[in-house]
């Protein structure tokens, strides 16, 4: 049993950066009163703190730390101390110019910036070895020490021939052969085959770009090279402190709150304990909805829950506004008590904050922070999070609760990189990941849980399994959803499925034989429609509107649910059911408008026994999401909207913010949020 599961509260604090006010003691001293007064209880050290830890090469400096740790402990606290290879003193920059990224243009980098490292460079491997064993012996013991924050949101590539010659390490372990390479990459086209492993460099505007079986393998290299760096700097913290628990920051990609594109966090969660996550909505924003963008975020918390499928942390979050958006508008009133509670609704197990202290100079000086220049408590924002900080007191008894969702999306990386790829089809509105959201939508507008989980995942728990867009699908893949069907699952599928195997290489032969008798349809050819293009579903008696994309199928056997309304395919067949052994398999031959996947999964839904019982008549700004433990529910009860809300719930019920009954209605303020349990259950 590790710390963190003993520990009987959630994470409450944030990023805490001391090492920018060592000469300002008097800040420091305050930092803990305001702690105090915020109900924070956990704090992020060292993170960017290698300059301040190592100042000059074998030289350091751990007295400030010491001093740190041992304060935050005596005020309760707890600390989950970094690694800090996230950014490097200049001097080894200097002195070891191999630590700095190249990029892909085979440009060195200049000192400077952060997460500018090279993952390969041996000196950079044993600097962080170095100074990460220190850490670990001088602190592993230390009672306050709960947790480690590895490096800081891994990101980006290095082109430099330290990294090439692991590609190509990589890529011989994997081809064997020169031949099986070829064969993957598809090598004679524009004359492309390789005779020489040492030929093969990463893709490049400077060279190759359009090697799709290149691109895709780099990808993964990338992947696993940057795990590869995880697994050293852990060696002797895992070696040394077994049951501390070791975490890395993951993010969202930035404003569109999608999956992050450029690494498999589904690979990388496996090497984690915990699953932690950077999350930054541009609350309030002037493009889509309040609840628009939460279920976005929902989605990606969804997510990180079901990696591991156990509860997640945020690591970071803003008590405020952020630096970076284009308009860094402040939350408005209720908004911060509202989104930190979604983050727990969703299986958080922490509501931690960038940043604690709001620094002097520098780029982050106006990002949003608990502490303010004014250096006070009676300002806006730390008065929302001292609410939040009583809120999670509150609720304690809910940390540790996990629900599994009957519902699944799967998310996978390799298709998300081949498809954007491809060249073909629209290429603009190819929109994966955010066709994803757009089935997910219905389900978080009905309270139904949700998992988005990889391909790798086991499907056997799920009632309804939906992958939409599977460009690239391996025989291995439509084999489990072939078994997966026949044992009774429904499965939903749809356009731009089923092109491309593992390497990125065409089906050859039509339309995979696996997938036609799954689907009991043979798909011959999909058209792309232009932005102003429309045609039609035609769907029991109703017309349902349909973009972008329209898939051409014979029907082999299936039953035709759809049909087009319009253009040379005009009563064709648009969507399919087809019944396999146990389970049903369902295909959406084209892009659809909101109304149609609401209706469809509506029919779902109720078929499948999958409505949300406890909501009797809810509201689509007002999601509701429950966490269990065996004997005990908990549900958050969250408006998303400015106006005030009704919703209706079978059930009486205890909100544990206010300690209030609440009668079966529930109303709810602008931007308010319940958290309710059952009273029949207490
Ligand atoms: C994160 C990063 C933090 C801070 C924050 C600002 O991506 O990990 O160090 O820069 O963004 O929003």
């Amino acid at each position: 049993m590790t710390r963190f599961n003993l520990e009987d509260r959630f994470l409450h604090g944030g990023d805490y950066n001391p090492d920018q006010w060592l000469d300002y003691p008097e800040i420091l001293q305050k930092d803990l009163e305001l702690m105090d007064k915020a109900q924070a209880n956990t704090f992020s050290l060292g993170i960017f703190a290698w300059s301040t830890l190592e100042p000059e090469e074998g030289v350091f400096h751990f007295e400030w730390l010491d001093k740190i740790m041992d304060d935050i402990y005596a005020h309760g606290g707890n600390v989950i101390l970094a690694t800090p290879s996230g950014a490097r003193p200049s001097w080894m920059s200097k002195k070891y110019p191999e630590v700095l990224r190249t990029n892909a243009s085979r440009e060195k980098n200049l000192h400077g910036g952060r997460h500018n490292h090279c993952f390969s460079s041996p000196v950079y491997r044993e600097k962080i070895a170095i100074i990460n064993k220190k850490l670990v012996e001088r602190y592993g013991n230390h009672p306050a020490l709960l947790m480690w924050h590895i490096s800081n949101e891994y990101s980006g590539d290095c082109h430099c021939d330290y990294c090439q010659e692991n590609f190509r390490h990589w890529l011989k372990k994997k081809y064997q052969t020169l031949e099986e390479l070829n064969e993957a990459w598809w090598g004679p086209f524009w004359s492309h085959t390789i005779t020489d492993w040492t030929e093969i460099e990463s893709p490049s505007p400077l060279g190759e770009t359009m090697v799709h079986g290149l691109n895709l393998d780099w990808n993964r290299f990338v992947t696993d090279q940057t795990i590869d760096f995880f697994e050293h700097e852990i060696k002797d913290i895992r070696r040394l402190t077994p049951t501390i628990p070791v975490t890395t920051n993951f993010m969202a990609d930035t404003y569109d709150l999608i999956p992050f594109q450029s690494l498999d966090y589904g690979k990388f969660s496996k090497h984690v304990d915990v699953v932690s996550w950077d999350c930054y909505p541009a609350w309030h924003n002037d493009w889509e909805s309040v609840a628009d963008l939460a279920s976005k975020v929902g989605f990606i918390n969804d997510q990180y829950r079901s990696f591991k499928q156990q509860p997640f942390l945020i690591m970071e979050s803003t008590p405020s506004g952020v630096n970076w958006h284009d308009v860094n508008k402040t939350k408005r009133p209720g908004m911060h008590l509202l989104s930190s509670m979604q983050f727990i609704a969703h299986g958080s197990d922490s509501n931690l904050y960038f940043q604690w202290r709001k620094s002097r100079g520098s780029s982050e000086k106006f990002h949003g922070a608990v502490v303010d220049h004014d250096n006070d408590e009676q300002n806006r924002v730390f008065k929302d999070v001292v609410q939040v900080g009583q809120a999670l007191e509150k609720i304690k008894e809910i940390k540790g609760s996990y629900k599994r969702a009957k519902v699944a999306i799967i998310y996978d990386s390799d298709n998300n990189w081949a498809l954007g790829d491809a060249q073909g089809f629209s290429n603009a509105s190819k929109q994966y990941s955010q066709t994803l959201q757009k089935h997910y939508r219905y389900f978080w507008n009905q309270d139904i849980a949700v998992e988005v989980i990889t391909k790798e995942q086991d499907l056997a728990n799920y009632e309804l399994v939906i992958a939409p867009m599977m460009y690239l699908i391996s025989e291995a893949t439509m084999k489990k959803w072939q078994d997966y069907v026949a044992n009774g699952g429904h499965l939903v599928s749809t356009y731009i499925t089923g092109y491309v195997n593992e390497h990125d290489l065409t089906y050859i032969n039509g339309w995979p034989r696996p997938l036609q008798e799954l689907f009991g349809i043979k798909v011959t050819e999909t058209d792309s429609l232009y932005p102003k293009d429309q045609n039609s579903l035609h769907f029991e008696n109703h017309e349902y509107v349909v973009q972008d994309y329209c898939s051409l199928f014979e029907v082999i056997d299936s039953e035709v649910l759809a049909t087009y309304g319009a253009d040379f395919y005009q009563g064709q067949a648009a969507v399919t059911k087809n019944k396999v052994g146990k389970g049903t398999a369902y295909f959406i031959g084209a892009r659809t408008e909101a109304a149609f996947l609401e209706m469809f999964y509506g029919e779902l839904t109720r078929q499948y026994g999958l409505e949300n019982q406890w909501v009797v008549q809810g509201d689509s700004d007002v999601s509701v999401q429950a966490r269990d433990f065996e004997e005990k529910s908990y549900y958050f009860v969250m408006n998303f909207s400015q106006e005030k809300k009704e919703i209706q719930v079978s059930e009486e019920s205890q909100d544990l913010l206010t300690n209030e009954t609440v009668l079966p209605t529930i109303s709810l303020a602008p931007y308010e949020v319940k958290v309710l349990s059952p009273i029949r259950l207490k």
